[in-house]
C-alpha cells in the first residue's frame, strides 16, 4: 500500500546534541521536540506517514574528524567506533520516542543503504512497508559501506533519498537557526532572512553560504542535495528547534518561526 502525504522531520545535530562537547545531549530539546511529534502524531497521525531522521552532532563527527585527521579516512575500527556512537543517540532518542506513545521503529542506514561513488542506494521497500503499517521510521545519519571502504551517509541526504522514493511532500530541517537567511547568520549579523522561496531564487544566495566544519556540511548542502537528486514539488521548511511550539507549528501549518522553501 502506497503511503500518501509523508512528511520527513531532520533534527539537525546541532539541535539535539552540544556539538563542542563529545556525546553531550540536549536533553530537554530533545524531550520538547518529541513531546511536540507525538502532539502531532496524536492529532494528525492517521493522515500522514512520519520519517525521522536524526544528524550526529557531537556523537557523530568528532569520531568522524578524529579517524580522517589520524588516517586519512574511516578505517574499519572508526567505523565501528562511530556507528556505535550514533547507535547509543538512537537508542536514546527512540526510548524518549517510545516512551511518549510514538509508534517508532529505528534502522541503521548501515543495514539498508550504500554508497556509490558518493551517491546513496538504499532498499526502500522496507521503509515503505514501516509507513503503510502507521509506524513511524526513525533513522539517523550514519556510516555505511560505500565502494571506497566505509562513508558517511548524512541525514539530510537520506531525508533528500527518502523524499526522492518514497514521494515526500514535505521535508522539515530542524536546526539551530531560525530559516534561511542571504548569508550565513552566524557569519555575517545582518544576514536576512527569507521567508518564502523559490529554490531557484536562493540558488545565488546559497552558492556564497559557508559549507560549515562539519563532515557533512551546512545549510548549503542541506538545500542543493533536493536539486542534485532533481527533486520537485515539494515543500522544504527550515525551522529551529529552539523555539517551544515551532515543530508542532510547522507540522500542522505555514504558520511558523523559519523558512519555506519550494522545490
Ligand atoms: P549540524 O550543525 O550538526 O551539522 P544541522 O543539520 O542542524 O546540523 P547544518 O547542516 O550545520 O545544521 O546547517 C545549519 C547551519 O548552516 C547554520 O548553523 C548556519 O550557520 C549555516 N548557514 C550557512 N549559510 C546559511 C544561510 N544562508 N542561512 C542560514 N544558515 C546558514
Ligand atoms: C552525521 O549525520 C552522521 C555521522 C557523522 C556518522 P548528519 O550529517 O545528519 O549530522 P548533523 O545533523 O550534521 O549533526
Amino acid at each position: 500500500m502506497e503511503v500518501k502525504n509523508i512528511k520527513i522531520v531532520k533534527l539537525g545535530g546541532s539541535v539535539i546534541t552540544i556539538k563542542d562537547v563529545r556525546r553531550s545531549l540536549r536533553t530537554e530539546v530533545i524531550q520538547r521536540l518529541i513531546e511536540e511529534l507525538s502532539l502531532f502524531y496524536r492529532e494528525y497521525g492517521d493522515s500522514y506517514g512520519l520519517v525521522v531522521i536524526h544528524g550526529g552532532g557531537s556523537f557523530g563527527h568528532p569520531v568522524v574528524r578524529d579517524c580522517i585527521s589520524k588516517y586519512g579516512k574511516i578505517d574499519r575500527n572508526c567505523y565501528v567506533d562511530t556507528a556505535d556512537s550514533m547507535d547509543t543517540l538512537n537508542y536514546i532518542l527512540r526510548r524518549y520516542c517510545v516512551v511518549r506513545g510514538l509508534p517508532v521503529v529505528s534502522l541503521p542506514p548501515r543495514s539498508f543503504c550504500l554508497l556509490r561513488s558518493g551517491r546513496p542506494y538504499c532498499f526502500t521497500k522496507i521503509l515503505s512497508r514501516i509507513l503503510s503499517r502507521e509506524l513511524i521510521l526513525l533513522t539517523y545519519g550514519d556510516v555505511v559501506y560505500s565502494d571506497r571502504g566505509f562513508e558517511v551517509l548524512s541525514g539530510d541526504t537520506l531525508a533528500w533519498y527518502i523524499a526522492s522514493k518514497l514521494g515526500a511532500s514535505e521535508i522539515l530541517f530542524v536546526t539551530d537557526v531560525d530559516g534561511l537567511y542571504d548569508s550565513d547568520p552566524k557569519v555575517n549579523p545582518s544576514a536576512r532572512k527569507i521567508a518564502q522561496a523559490r529554490i531557484d531564487e536562493v540558488l545565488g544566495f546559497l552558492s556564497q553560504s559557508s559549507l560549515d566544519v562539519d563532515v557533512t556540511g551546512g545549510m548549503r548542502k542541506k538545500l542543493y542535495e533536493g536539486i542534485t537528486l532533481g527533486v520537485r514539488g515539494i515543500r522544504v521548511k527550515v525551522l529551529s528547534g529552539f523555539i517551544e511550539g515551532n515543530l508542532y507549528s510547522a507540522l500542522t501549518s505555514n504558520n511558523f518561526t523559519g523558512s519555506t522553501i519550494w522545490y
